[in-house]
C-alpha cells in the first residue's frame, strides 16, 4: 500500500494528538488529506472541536499500557510525539521522565518492528546535550554530544531521548524517521499555571503568562542562552514533506531497504530565527504591548534569576542550539519559511484571546 494523501483508507496513529504539536498535525491531516486518524492521549481538553469528527477515532489512554501500544501499531504510518517534556519536570521527576521517553517509544517501537508500520518517532533537539555559547551548526549525522553530570539531572529527558533514538535505529526490520524539533512555537502551547495545569511551562507559555498577569518575565541566569524559534506550521509543512517523500517506500510492504527518509533523523528549525532568550522578552514585551494598545515601558522591567533558584536543584543549560537544516533541504525540499516575529505575534495573540480574564489590567 502507498501512502496518498487523497486516499481515504489511511489511517494515521498520532500518539500525543491532544497536545501542542498533536493538535496542529490533527488539524492538517483532516484538512489537507482524506485520512482518517486514530488519536491517543491522557486527555483530549484542546480537541473538543474535533471529538465528534466522523474521520477522527481517539482513544484516551495511557501509552504505558502493552494493549495500547499494540493497538496503536496496527496502523500503516504511527507518529510518536506522546512525551514529558517539559523542563521544570527534568529535574525532580526524572523516572518518570526517562519511563516516558525511553520506555514507552521502546515499546513502541519493537511494536512497529513486528507489524510493519512506518514509525515518525519525535525526539529533542536537547540530544545535541550541553552546547557552548560559540557551538556551530548541530549536524544530525557528525555532531558529538556532550552532556552533563550525573547529578544535573536537567539531562534526563535529553539521555532518555537519545538511548530512545539509538533503540529505534538498532531495532531490524523497523521502519522508522527521527524528527529533532527545535523548540516549536505556536497557539496551543503548553498552559496557563493555575488555569489548566501546574507548574512551570516552557518560556514561550512562561512569558505569555507573565505578561498577561502583569508579572516580570524571569530571565534565568540572565537569558543568554540562544534558541532558533520555529513556528508549528513550518513543523506541520515539513512532517508533510516527509510523508509525501517516505510514503511510497515506507507503505510498501517488502521493501526490504532503507533509502531516503527512512532509518534519519532530521533536525526541524528555522536557523534565521534566532535569539537570546534576553532577547525573545524584549520582542515579546513589545508585541504584548502592541496587541493590548499599551506603551511598552508600562510593562514591569524582566528579572534575573538563577536557574537552581528557578528550576531547583539539577539545573543545567545548552548555551546555543542552532541546526543545520542541509538534510531536510536536500532530501525533502523543507526550509522552515515563517520569521520570529510571525510566529510570537501570533502565539501571544492567541494566548491573550484564550486565557485573558483581566487578570493583568
Ligand atoms: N514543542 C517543541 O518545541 C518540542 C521540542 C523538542 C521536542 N519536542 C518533542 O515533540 C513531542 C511533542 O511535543 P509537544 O510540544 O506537542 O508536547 P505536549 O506536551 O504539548 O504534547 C505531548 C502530549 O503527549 C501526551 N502524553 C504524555 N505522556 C503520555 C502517555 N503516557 N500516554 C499518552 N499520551 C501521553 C500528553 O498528554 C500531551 O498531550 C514530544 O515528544 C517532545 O519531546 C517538542
Amino acid at each position: 500500500m502507498n501512502l496518498r494523501f487523497d486516499d481515504s483508507c489511511i489511517t494515521v496513529a498520532i500518539v500525543g494528538c491532544g497536545g501542542f504539536i498533536g493538535s496542529h498535525l490533527l488539524d492538517a491531516v483532516l484538512e489537507r488529506t482524506r485520512w482518517r486518524v486514530f488519536g491517543v492521549d491522557l486527555d483530549f481538553y484542546r480537541l473538543q472541536h474535533r471529538l465528534n469528527d466522523e474521520r477522527c477515532e481517539f482513544l484516551c489512554a495511557d501509552l504505558a499500557e502493552p494493549v495500547v501500544v499494540e493497538r496503536i501499531a496496527q496502523f500503516p504510518l504511527v507518529v510518536n510525539l506522546a512525551a514529558i517534556c517539559t523542563p521544570s519536570r527534568y529535574m525532580g521527576e526524572a523516572c518518570e521522565v526517562i519511563r516516558s521517553n525511553y520506555d514507552h517509544p521502546a515499546a513502541l517501537a519493537t511494536a512497529c518492528a513486528k507489524s510493519g508500520s512506518w514509525l515518525v518517532h519525535f525526539s529533542t533537539s536537547e540530544i545535541y546535550g550541553r552546547t557552548a555559547p560559540d557551538s556551530g551548526e548541530l549536524e544530525e549525522d557528525s555532531t558529538p554530544a556532550v552532556f552533563g553530570p550525573v547529578t544535573a539531572s536537567r539531562w534526563s529527558y535529553a539521555t532518555a531521548k537519545l538511548l530512545a533514538e539509538r533503540f529505534i535505529a538498532g531495532l531490524p526490520d523497523l521502519k522508522w524517521t527521527v524528527v529533532r524539533p527545535f523548540n516549536f512555537v505556536g497557539p496551543y502551547m503548553d498552559f496557563m499555571p493555575g488555569v489548566d495545569g501546574e507548574g512551570i511551562p516552557r518560556v514561550l507559555a512562561n512569558f505569555s503568562t507573565a505578561l498577561l498577569r502583569g508579572e516580570p518575565l524571569k530571565l534565568v541566569n540572565g537569558g543568554k542562552a540562544k534558541r532558533c524559534f520555529t513556528s508549528v506550521h513550518d513543523a506541520v509543512d515539513f512532517l508533510f514533506a516527509l510523508f509525501a517523500a517516505g510514503g511510497a517506500v515506507a507503505m510498501d510492504a517488502g521493501s526490504g531497504t532503507a533509502p531516503g527518509v527512512l532509518s534519519q533523523a532530521f533536525n526541524v528549525g528555522n536557523v534565521e530565527n534566532e535569539v537570546s532568550i534576553a532577547e525573545l522578552a524584549g520582542k515579546m514585551r513589545s508585541i504584548f504591548a502592541k496587541v493590548r494598545g499599551v506603551d511598552v515601558s508600562t510593562l514591569p522591567e524582566p528579572q534575573i534569576v538563577s536557574g537552581e533558584e528557578y528550576y531547583g536543584a539539577g539545573y543545567d543549560d545548552s548555551m546555543r542550539r542552532m541546526p543545520s537544516v542541509a538534510k531536510a533541504q536536500r532530501l525533502l525540499g523543507f526550509k522552515a519559511r515563517i520569521p520570529l516575529e510571525v510566529a510570537l505575534e501570533e502565539s501571544l495573540s492567541w494566548f491573550v484571546k484564550h486565557y485573558d480574564t483581566g487578570a493583568s489590567s
